[in-house]
């Protein structure tokens, strides 16, 4: 007899993970299935965001940025310390051990909360009574069924047509991520999140840099103002990005990789460089779930169909995170896991899709919640805009950067917060204390009459709240 859950999900990421954990916390019986493996072969539960997205990426951020303090900053603060050199190999060891922290917390949670897990592929066999039967392969095949069924496979990285990752010469963010010496030329395509973060990892630690992006703006997502000042800081540290390039043919030797390319001003380029990280967007991943089988509706890029409440058309099918519409982002994965559990259990789980913060983890760091300067032009909004730089902050100083500013946007009538933008040190922690005012649908003056420890990075938030009122204190 096969076993029988209430609730299966499908990929161990952050949006079934911890769809899997709420729906156990809410008295379900239920199963996780997952697919990752280790390099032993063993399960990796945590998906592309444990595995080979925002932690090892933040560790080698991390060590990065250690090793560019020690080389260029210590000696300011008085600290000699001799040549300084990097073990490649070590920085790589160390973020497979916080990956397998992670993963093996997973594991833990899963046994803490019940969960069953599955390691091996998630299949639909066919609509049961009362629910769906699930193949599961892994070491050994076998069948389950769930009342309900949680979709939550994530997503691929996004290949240049004809130009397969080889993980060798030619990385996605999985070989970007386990480069095993500093490579003298790095040459990466797309200069969106991971291009920025995975450009910065390597040229802190010697590379020459070269990003070819696409477009003619620089971060067109991003605040206007706070892109322009990023790029002014990206360009200060020698990060080249080339913007409104056409890339041409793209090929690989011993020697490494070469890229033809079109620049902005039209001149054919070649470039060469001892490895090409692509980063031009994900896709959504359903390989191998057999969606034919029960009728599981598709959109033309492969994203799952989902209503406002995370619906498929199929009774009793959920689906959540990279693999439907919205942003590729973790924290909104979880969210949407969390609401959808919810619901099953009759309940009223809720995602507030205005209020998904965004954070780029480079150095100065960029973080942003709500519209943009530009968006509330284009939408007709009439708002009252307040900044306040870092170079006038005291905490800003005593740690030695003063990069960038916070950015209020406040509607002009009501002076309801419409969005924040952080260019800047600690951008990353800074933008919660906007996201639970916009969340409580403050006013800029909320913010501005609220009490901020000193010195402190926060102490700019709130200026930036006085200012939209003309009224900051110390600048
Ligand atoms: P995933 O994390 O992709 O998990 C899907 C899981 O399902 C995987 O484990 C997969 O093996 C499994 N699976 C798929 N199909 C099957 C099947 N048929 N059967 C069984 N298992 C299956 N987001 C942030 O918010 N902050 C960051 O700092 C950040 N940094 C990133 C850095 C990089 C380099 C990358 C690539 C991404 C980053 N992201 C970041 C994005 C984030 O990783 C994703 O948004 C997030 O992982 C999506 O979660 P998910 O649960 O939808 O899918
Ligand atoms: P992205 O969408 O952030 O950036 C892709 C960039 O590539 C864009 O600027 C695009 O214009 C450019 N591009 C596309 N096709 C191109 C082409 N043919 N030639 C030149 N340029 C081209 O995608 P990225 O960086 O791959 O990251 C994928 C997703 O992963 C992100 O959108 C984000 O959702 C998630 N992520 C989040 C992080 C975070 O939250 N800190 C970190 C890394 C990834």
């Amino acid at each position: 007899m096969s076993q029988a859950f209430d609730v299966v999900v499908i990929g161990a990421g952050p949006g079934g993970y911890i769809a899997a954990i709420r729906a156990a916390q809410l008295g379900f019986k239920v199963a996780c299935i997952d697919e990752w493996k280790n390099a032993a072969g063993g399960p990796a539960p945590g998906g592309t965001c444990t595995n080979v997205g925002c932690i090892p990426s933040k560790a080698l951020l991390q060590s990065s940025e250690h090793f560019e303090h020690a080389n260029h900053h210590f000696a300011d603060h008085g600290i000699s310390t001799g040549k300084v050199t990097m073990d490649v190999a070590k920085m790589v060891g160390r973020k497979d051990t916080v990956v397998k922290q992670n993963n093996d917390g997973i594991l833990y949670l899963f046994k803490k909360n019940k969960v069953t897990f599955f390691h091996g592929r998630g299949s639909f066999v066919a609509a049961a009574e009362g629910g769906y039967q699930v193949k599961v392969a892994g070491a050994a095949e076998e069948v389950i069924t769930g009342k309900q069924v949680v979709i939550a496979t994530g997503s691929n990285a996004r290949a240049l047509p004809g130009v397969p990752f080889d993980e060798e010469n030619i990385l996605s963010n999985d070989g970007a991520l386990r480069i095993g010496a500093v490579p003298k030329k790095l040459a990466l395509i797309g200069s969106g999140v991971i291009g920025l973060e995975m450009g910065s990892v390597w040229r802190r630690l010697g590379a020459e840099v070269t990003i070819l992006e696409g477009l003619p703006t620089f971060l067109g997502a991003v605040d206007e103002q706070i892109a322009k000042e990023a790029k002014k800081a990206f360009d200060k540290q020698g990060l080249k990005i080339e913007l409104g390039v056409k890339v041409g043919e793209i090929k690989t030797g011993k020697k490494g990789v070469n890229v033809a390319y079109t620049n902005a001003k039209g001149e054919a380029v070649s470039l060469d460089a001892d490895k090409l990280i692509v980063s031009i967007g994900r896709v959504p991943n359903t390989i191998g779930l057999n969606a034919e089988a029960v009728g599981l509706q598709l959109d033309e890029r492969g994203a799952i169909v989902v209503d406002g409440d995370c619906k498929t058309n199929l009774p009793g099918v959920w689906a959540v995170g990279d693999v439907v519409r919205g942003p590729m982002l973790a924290h909104k994965a979880e969210e949407e896991g969390v609401a959808v559990a919810e619901r099953i259990a009759g309940q009223h789980g809720h995602v507030n899709f205005n209020t998904i913060p965004w954070v780029i983890y480079t150095s100065p760091e960029i973080a942003w919640v709500g519209r943009t300067e530009q968006q509330l032009k284009a939408d007709g909004v009439a708002y009252k805009a307040g900044t306040f730089p870092f170079l006038a902050n005291g905490r800003a100083r005593a740690l030695g950067d003063t990069t960038g500013m916070v950015k209020f946007l406040a509607d002009a009538k009501t002076d309801e917060i419409l969005g924040v933008h952080i260019v800047g040190p600690m951008a990353s922690e800074l933008i919660s204390e906007a996201v639970v005012a916009m969340e409580f649908k403050a006013s800029a003056e909320d913010i501005a009459r609220i009490c901020h420890a000193h010195p402190s990075l926060s102490e700019a938030t709130k200026e930036a709240a006085l200012a939209v009122d003309k009224r900051t204190l110390n600048f």
